[in-house]
């Protein structure tokens, strides 16, 4: 542990491969790990598409790293698409871990939608443990009963319990741009997902891994959760983000998402509609009294 304190609550620009390198063995509560899916999208200017098997190999490097580094007790979650998941899973974590859940964030999406198949809207999140005495606090995540009139439901509440164990999908809406925990990083995962994530395998002073600080979401989270992180970003533009969202506990405006700004004669059929019911008043001595209309 004493090794292990130069490296609590802090982000290293660095590549996590190097970072997970310098950590020991079995020091770590839970491993969080939201990669790049390797499907070209763009962060900043830079964009780390590879050939298929070769990211297969870049993720089980990874995930054999990360196991490494989980105590016996710990949880490892990894978020992804579909695919990536499953061959992480069958070509490696099914050899190595003592169980593998695998788990479903649903959400709404308005891109994406194709003709000849359904819409993509989820992503699968691996729960990896390394023996059958993980750590995981139900009471933390527990949801309300769908029927608390059961005779049965009474009982288990009569004996002290706080609901139910959540079922292994769920639904958690995109970061939005209007969102106030966006920031103008491509990928964020929402706050309250991995809030419950972090809740429902660690406790106060728990240290949680987080492979990828991206826009220091999740970091945020442990911050608030008083849970220890350790963290790894490669991009000095997120990564300073990253430092400043922690320092100020709060996003500065440079980092958020330039405000598009709309003239307002090409609002003027909606304004005038928002005019009639009263809800926005288009005109002071006859001009817009703005010349700009701010929208998300
Ligand atoms: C999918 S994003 C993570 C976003 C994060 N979950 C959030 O909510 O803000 C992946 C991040 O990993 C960074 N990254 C990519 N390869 C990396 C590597 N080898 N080591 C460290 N960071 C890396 C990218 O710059 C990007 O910010």
């Amino acid at each position: 542990m004493s090794y292990l304190k130069q490296y609590l609550n802090q982000v290293f620009l660095t590549d996590i491969l190097a970072l997970l390198k310098d950590l020991p063995d079995k020091s770590i509560d839970m491993v969080y790990g939201d990669p790049d899916y390797n499907v070209g999208v763009k962060y900043g200017d830079k964009s780390y598409t590879k050939n298929f098997n070769e990211y297969i190999e870049w993720y089980i490097e990874l995930a054999k790293e990360s196991l490494r580094v989980l105590k016996d007790s710990g949880n490892m979650f990894f978020i992804n698409y579909p695919k990536q998941n499953a061959y992480l899973r069958v070509k490696y974590l099914d050899q190595v871990c003592y169980d593998v859940f695998d788990y479903v964030w649903t959400y709404n999406t308005n891109v994406g939608h194709t003709p000849k198949r359904f819409t993509t809207a989820h992503r699968s999140i691996l729960h990896c443990i390394k023996t059958k005495n993980n750590k995981f606090y139900k009471d933390n995540v527990a949801v309300s009963y769908k029927n608390p009139t059961d005779k049965r439901i009474l009982q288990n509440l009569k004996n002290g319990s706080k609901g139910r164990m959540p079922y292994d999908w769920f639904y958690f809406d995109l970061v939005k741009n209007v969102s106030k925990e966006k920031t103008y990083h491509a990928c964020q995962i929402p706050q309250k997902l991995t809030e419950m994530l972090i809740k429902s395998c660690t406790i106060p002073d728990d240290i949680v891994l987080v492979l990828f600080g991206g826009s220091g979401s999740e970091l945020e989270v442990c911050k608030w959760l008083k849970r220890q992180y350790i963290s790894a970003e490669i991009d000095p533009k997120y990564h300073k983000l990253i430092l400043s969202r922690l320092k100020n506990g709060k996003i500065e405006e440079k980092y958020r998402l330039p405000i598009r700004k709309t003239p307002i004669e090409t609002l003027h059929p909606q304004l005038t509609l928002l005019e009639k019911q009263g809800t926005y008043s288009l005109r002071n001595n006859n001009k817009p009294h703005k010349k700009y209309l701010t929208i998300a």
